[in-house]
């Protein structure tokens, strides 16, 4: 508990409105409401994995910071709400989360790219220490969401 307690405090270390929704989100389960499925949470997850990347290669740094921080945010609800995932594996996605947040910091990029990479192997870590090896993910190639634009709309 006292493990978990340290991760969450990692994971929410950069805190942002998204982590206030998603410790509201909390609240709510603990009150016997809606609980979402742990493979819907990661579900949000792949899609946040994706558009951060789509967002850093067209050097969306706005774009790619919000898809990160909403990304975190779906790591923190599953930890949370799903005690069984192994803590461990939780801790070891803090690092990649600072890399990029970091290479989103100094608009960079090649180091975005390998961070990304780092975040991906940790996805994947994770999944097959659960028996779930069958769900690899992988850096997209092609964006499939036609209807939202990733280029920066304005210069910052
Ligand atoms: C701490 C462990 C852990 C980490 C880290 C993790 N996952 Fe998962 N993921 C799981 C588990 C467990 C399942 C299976 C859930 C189930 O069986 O309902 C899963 C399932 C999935 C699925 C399948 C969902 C479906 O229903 O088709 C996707 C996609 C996925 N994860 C994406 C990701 C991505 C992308 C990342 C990294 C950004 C990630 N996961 C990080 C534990 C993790």
């Amino acid at each position: 508990m006292r493990l978990r307690t340290r991760i969450m405090t990692l994971l929410m270390a950069f805190a942002l409105t998204p982590i206030a929704l998603a410790q509201s989100d909390m609240t709510a389960a603990a009150d016997g409401q809606y609980v979402p499925r742990l493979g819907d949470i990661m579900n949000a997850i792949q899609t946040r994995h994706m558009k951060l990347w789509f967002a850093g290669k067209s050097s969306n740094w706005g774009l790619a910071a919000y898809e990160l921080g909403q990304l975190k945010a779906g790591l923190v609800e599953a930890a949370s709400m799903y005690t069984g995932i192994p803590a461990t594996n939780v801790n070891t996605m803090g690092e990649p989360v600072q890399s990029i947040s970091d290479a989103i910091e100094a608009r960079d990029g090649r180091r975005f790219s390998k961070a990304v990479d780092e975040l991906t192997a940790g996805c994947n870590a994770c999944h097959r220490s659960m028996e779930r090896d069958y769900i690899v993910i992988r850096v997209p190639d092609i964006s499939p969401f036609s209807d939202q634009v990733f280029a920066p709309q304005n210069k910052h």
